[in-house]
């Protein structure tokens, strides 16, 4: 277990690594990533046992240009068009496989779809690029449990496992990025609410639908998922007595956590699961959680909010 500040040398250490097939901890503008050679299913098995992850879930291909992932996928227009708009940024398509696709069914699931995203951090996309080739890489944490934002974070997660963290500070964005299906004769799919809204989408296709219920695709989508060990009341608008509480804009309380003052959701974004974290290290039973409005990034937040509070399976 190592934690580094990253310059080239950490780069050149964490190629050799996956050069290994060993993972590495990858810091990105959504969460941290626990990042392995996305065609190697040795690879990414390493990836699975460390996060404890049932092993039927796929797993997102990071890559650092276009011309790396049309090798992977196959895009019609509106996949074009999305990419041009988003990336590098927090959204993911999961597309058809193309013949030259190098992502192993491993990290595909056995699926013929590949999900592929084009990471908006420099030392990501530095690190892809040094590689010469897509990674796989799922948020740092254990199964279930909250996403990393930090490099300490993903230590506390994944403990001796971590092996080697590439430190770039917290992560910006905060939240997993959206995932969107964009499929042969089918409309867009939203598949998980994320870094970009459900109306930034909308800027660029004309319609997106949402997954029928009780369909899973993406394990985000499972009821209890990103739990703390703390209970979760959502929609509070106080504690209970014993009660931690995380504030949102107005709702606030003496001595208690707030996602943002100014009601700014990007802001709330960025501070959810590192607060959700240092709440839930304290030690309490419960936290309560102020409303948080649903329209742009509030929707991937309540989504969040809504799994992190459901009955534990
Ligand atoms: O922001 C993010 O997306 C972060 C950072 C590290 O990039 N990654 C992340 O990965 O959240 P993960 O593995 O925790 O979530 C990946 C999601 C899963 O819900 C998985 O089921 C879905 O992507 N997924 C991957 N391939 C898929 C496919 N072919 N079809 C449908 N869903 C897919
Ligand atoms: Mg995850």
């Amino acid at each position: 277990m190592d934690i580094v500040d990253v310059g080239e040398s950490a780069i050149a250490e964490a190629v050799e690594r996956l050069q290994r097939g060993e993972f590495v901890g990858l810091p990105t503008e959504t969460v941290y990533g626990l990042a392995a050679d996305a065609g190697s299913d040795l690879a990414v098995a390493r990836i699975y046992a460390a996060k404890g992850r049932p092993q039927f879930n796929p797993l997102i291909a990071h890559v650092a240009s276009l011309e790396m992932a049309t090798s992977e996928a196959v895009f019609d227009e509106r996949a074009r068009r999305l990419a041009a708009r988003f990336w590098p940024g927090p959204l993911t398509l999961v597309l058809p496989v193309a013949p030259t696709g190098r992502v192993c069914e491993l990290a595909r699931a056995g699926l013929p779809t590949v999900a592929l995203r084009m990471p908006g951090h420099p030392v990501a996309l530095a690190l892809i690029r040094a590689f010469g080739r897509p990674l796989a890489a799922p948020s740092a944490n254990r199964s279930g449990h909250i996403s990393p934002t930090t490099a300490q974070d993903v230590v506390a997660e994944l403990g001796e496992r971590s092996g080697l963290v590439l430190d770039a500070g917290p992560a910006q964005v905060g939240l997993e990025s959206t995932i969107v299906a964009v499929l042969p004769g089918e409309p867009v799919r939203l598949l998980r609410p994320g870094g970009v809204s459900r109306e930034a989408l909308l800027t660029v296709v004309d319609e997106i639908s949402v997954l029928p219920a009780g369909r899973i695709e993406a394990p985000g989508q499972l009821a209890s998922h990103y739990a703390p060990r703390a209970r979760l009341r959502i929609n509070a608008v106080a504690p209970e007595p014993g009660e931690a509480f995380l504030g949102f804009g107005p709702h606030q309380c003496e001595g208690s956590l707030n996602l943002s003052r100014r009601g700014d959701l990007a802001e709330a974004a960025a501070n959810l699961f590192a607060m959700l974290r240092t709440l839930d290290d304290s030690g309490v039973a419960s936290i309560a959680v102020a409303p948080v409005p649903e329209h742009g990034l509030g929707a991937a937040i309540n989504d969040r909010l809504q799994r992190a509070a459901a009955p534990r399976a």
